[in-house]
């Protein structure tokens, strides 16, 4: 099958969360299947350039409509690790993607809109008619109600979209300007709310409700958050519109990369080790503690890892940091944020904590310190408010570290608990708490952390249960096939 991924994020060159983790490995695993896979990107003045390979300019007069005149734009074709790119450069004063970063800038509805109308003029021009096309996240959505308003008529018929929510978040919320730029104009016919038209401001559009009233097929990362984006708040506003269009839309889980999470080939740590084998596991602690310059001492290592936004539950991590210390046990944490106000909070932790032989927090962003403190932490915590998926978890499970989650989302699908999970132990592989109070965490370590004291057998057979799910893309691929399969054109 011929797919093309249309998305604003793909590992390495342009990652600011789990969004390009996931087009990255779902792309791989579907070519591995024998699918035909390419990915449309921004060419960004900050991709990560070291890792594209033969970046070539190879289609130079794209000419794309765009308001009352068009854009001149080169579509460059480059491969990163394997997988088959093709990056937009628009050529015009308002640089849209000439902005230093991937996001944050006040016209950011306006870029992404232009991206969406640049692609699927790219498709139209070039030829390409993939079977399906994956969108992903807001700054996508209007890529399926361009392809049916406009496209279908002009030969592209055939096409379907599936179209993925990673965070409902971020909706690209925006005013009039994004229709006349496209070309989609009729404002009384999309500002309806059956189609684009925002529920909280008449007087804007949502371009990721139009990617969900517009696709054959929406998902979200995980069938827990599903369940939460059309019941609950989580949702932000577009429960409703979920809920009209609930019989195309669903949860599949996200996977892991094993090439690149993998204890037992994990080119970043000093010791390798597996479930049989977890004397290298007990090394790459020592290896952690000495980096980080941590006291050797018969403690569990607690970690975090991951984005210091609001979503993780800051005040959950903060508080875990000193909880761990007041039982007995080591932290550490490795992050950063967007925002300066969190990250100065941060600063002013470390050095405050600096003195401490028993926590360590390193602010910034370390590939290579993440893997040796997934290998080398006993436990992780991941305290969300809210988490469509979650990556972390799932790379604690393969590395033996015992994650400690609150129970939503991706985190409630993948984490069972020890004491409480219905189901025979040696599915059982975490510990899970509700609620976003100091003492639901708190009651979660304490069980985690008497389990390491006093009974280090069972929380080995605990990490070991842990290390042999199969949280590869290996099931979301067979997932997006089949619905990739149910969609397509006959
Ligand atoms: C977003 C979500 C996260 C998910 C990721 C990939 O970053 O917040 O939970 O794992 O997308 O789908």
């Amino acid at each position: 099958m011929y797919i093309v991924h249309i998305s604003s994020e793909l590992a390495p060159v342009a990652k600011v969360g789990g969004l390009a983790d996931v087009v990255f490995g779902l792309s791989r695993e579907l070519e591995i299947r024998g699918n035909d896979v390419e990915i449309i990107l921004p060419k960004y003045d900050c991709l990560w350039y070291g890792e594209i390979w033969g970046l070539d300019a190879t289609y130079h007069d794209l000419w794309v409509p765009w308001g009352g005149g068009g854009v001149h734009c080169t579509v460059y074709f480059g491969m990163v690790h394997g997988r088959r790119c093709y990056f937009i450069e628009p050529h015009s004063h308002e640089n849209y993607f000439n902005r230093g970063s991937f996001y944050g800038s006040p016209d950011d509805a306006l870029r992404f809109a232009f991206f969406c109308k640049a692609a699927i003029e790219f498709l139209l021009k070039s030829g390409k008619r993939p079977t399906i096309i994956h969108c992903h996240d807001w700054q996508t959505g209007l890529v399926p109600v361009l392809l049916w308003e406009i496209y279908h008529r002009m030969g592209m018929h055939d096409q379907r979209v599936v179209y993925t929510i990673h965070n409902f978040q971020h909706q690209g919320v925006h005013g009039e300007p994004v229709l006349s730029g496209t070309g989609l104009h009729r404002p009384d016919y999309y500002f309806d709310r059956d189609r684009l038209g925002d529920d909280h401001n008449p007087k804007a559009i949502n371009m990721m409700k139009g990617g969900i009233v517009y696709s054959s097929f929406v998902t979200t990362v995980s069938p827990k958050h599903a369940w939460e984006a059309r019941y609950t708040d989580q949702g932000k506003g577009l429960g409703h519109t979920l809920s009209v269009h609930g019989g195309k839309f669903g949860g599949v889980l996200n996977g892991v990369d094993y090439e690149v999470w993998n204890p037992e080939i994990d080119r970043f740590l000093p010791h390798h080790y597996d479930v049989w084998h977890l004397d290298g596991k007990y090394a790459n602690k020592e290896a952690l503690r000495e980096r980080l310059m941590l006291r050797k001492d018969y403690k569990p290592l607690i970690a975090y890892v991951g984005r210091l936004d609001h979503q993780k539950g800051l005040h959950l991590v903060r508080h875990a940091m000193f909880y761990a210390l007041h039982r007995g046990s080591q932290f550490v944490l490795l992050g950063s944020s967007p925002d300066p106000g969190v990250n100065n909070e941060f600063w002013g932790l470390k050095h405050h904590l600096n003195d401490n032989p028993d926590i360590h927090i390193e602010l910034g962003f370390n590939e290579q310190l993440a893997h040796l403190i997934y290998a080398g932490a006993d436990m992780l915590v991941v305290p969300s408010v809210f988490e469509p998926c979650g990556l972390a978890q799932l790379i604690a499970l393969r590395y033996g570290t015992v994650p400690i989650v609150r129970s939503v989302g991706g985190l409630a699908d993948t984490v069972f608990d020890r004491d409480y999970a219905p189901m025979p132990f040696e599915y059982r592989n975490g510990y899970v708490f509700d609620n976003t109070d100091f003492s639901a965490v708190e009651s979660a370590m304490d069980r985690a952390i008497g389990l390491w004291y006093e009974f280090p057998k069972e929380f080995r057979r605990l990490l070991s249960n842990g290390m042999v799910y199969d949280y590869s893309w290996n099931h979301p691929a067979h997932h997006y096939l089949a619905i990739y399969n149910h969609v397509k054109a006959w």
